[in-house]
């Protein structure tokens, strides 16, 4: 077997580091800065240690603050007619993972003709991407660190991902100072969309002994650190560790895709607005469920990492590793299944339909499903 690892070139790590923006820019030869955000993460004051470095560096900036949470296609060509239109020779994302999605996607439009919706797929960008910078300010997605834009299409109302060895960052600053105020239930919910990353990337067809360290000691961290993050968000240890954590989770997937969790999460209703990482949470059980009879050894050692003590066969520690994985959502103050979060069940039909028809996910997913086989597990977990 061939495959490839691929992975940002330089990533900066440590509370302050987002000071670093300016030096950085300049060793890439870029002069003006395009700073893609939210009106939250602007209105929380979260740009100003970024906005001074560039301004001491002596570098043009422009601050785009209109990235939708859940971003859609037209909201990327908004956002890349901005740029274009400031002349931007460098991109920066700060904020979450929709953030960091709108200025990866914005960033392909810079040096791609045509519209985002050309792009949708494995490898279809055509010409190498500008600098890009991208700063998290959760510890959840790793979008940071991978080389995917997932974006919903308004006509279709489904989610595409566009997946590019060009769109990966030139540098990554990682500032866990800026986690520290995320209130608990953000916390728990992009803290377990990055476990899910970890696991669903570990389970994988396509993991790799590579993809295996990533993955195992961010769910190390996360099992070790969650909880703590969610009861104590000031707990300067724990949210250091979260932020490695997502990140390393985001270096794993990004090589191996994610599997059923992430087929079924990002195919619920557009209407139901539920938010990613929630979604991922609250499915986690029910994908540790169907998946554990295809790869038991690496459910149990996921089971052994939350806390699960070894004995029995490995497929008695993976189904209680699904009880661990219940007891860590109550904890964190995340109720499991879909019926909680208003998605009809009607709506679980349609859902099991895209989610089977999710190649990118569901060809790495380790037992495979047909839309009847989601539809009944659906319901078992509702
Ligand atoms: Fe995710």
């Amino acid at each position: 077997m061939i495959h490839a690892l691929n992975n940002v070139p330089k990533i900066v790590y440590g509370f302050g580091a987002v000071a670093q923006a300016g030096s950085e820019i300049v060793r890439l030869g870029g002069s003006r800065v395009f700073i893609v955000t939210d009106p939250g993460i602007a209105a929380l004051g979260l740009l100003e240690p970024l906005k001074s470095s560039l301004v001491e560096a002596g570098l043009a900036f422009e601050v785009f603050d209109k990235a939708e949470l859940e971003p859609s296609t037209s909201s990327i060509h908004v956002c890349a007619d901005a740029a274009k239109a400031f002349k931007a020779d460098c991109v920066v994302g700060i904020g979450g993972g929709s953030s960091l999605d709108t200025a990866k996607a914005a960033l392909v439009m810079l040096s791609n003709e045509g519209s985002i919706e050309d792009y949708f797929g494995m490898q279809m960008v055509k010409n190498p991407c500008l600098p890009a910078l991208y700063v998290p300010t959760a510890a959840g997605t790793g979008s940071e660190v991978t080389s995917i834009s997932v974006l919903g299409d308004p006509k279709s109302g489904a989610k595409f991902g566009v997946v590019s060895d060009y769109m990966y960052a030139s540098v990554v600053l990682l500032d866990p100072d800026l986690t520290i105020g995320l209130p608990p239930h953000i916390t728990a919910m992009t803290g377990l969309d990055a476990f899910v990353h970890a696991m669903e990337s570990f389970v994988g067809l396509a993991s790799t002994p590579f993809t295996d360290a990533y993955n195992i000691q961010a769910m190390k961290l996360i099992a070790a650190n969650l909880r703590k993050a969610y009861a104590n968000g000031d707990n300067k240890e724990a949210r250091a560790a979260m932020l490695y954590a997502a990140t390393l989770a985001g270096m794993g997937f990004s090589q191996t895709q994610n599997g059923i969790i992430h087929a079924v999460g990002t195919n619920l209703p557009v209407s139901c607005k539920v938010p990613h990482g929630l979604a991922m949470a609250a499915l986690a059980p029910m994908g540790m469920s169907f998946n554990c009879i295809a790869a038991p050894e690496k459910y149990a050692q996921i089971a052994e990492i939350l806390g699960v003590e070894a004995g029995g066969t490995a497929l008695d520690a993976a189904r209680k590793g699904i009880d661990a994985m219940y007891a860590l959502l109550s904890d964190v103050g995340i109720v499991p299944g879909l019926k909680a979060y208003n998605v009809p069940r009607e709506a679980l039909e349609g859902t099991a339909e895209r989610a089977a028809k999710a190649k990118r996910l569901m060809g790495n997913n380790p037992r495979k499903a047909t839309a009847k086989q989601i539809l009944v597990l659906l319901e078992a977990h509702y």
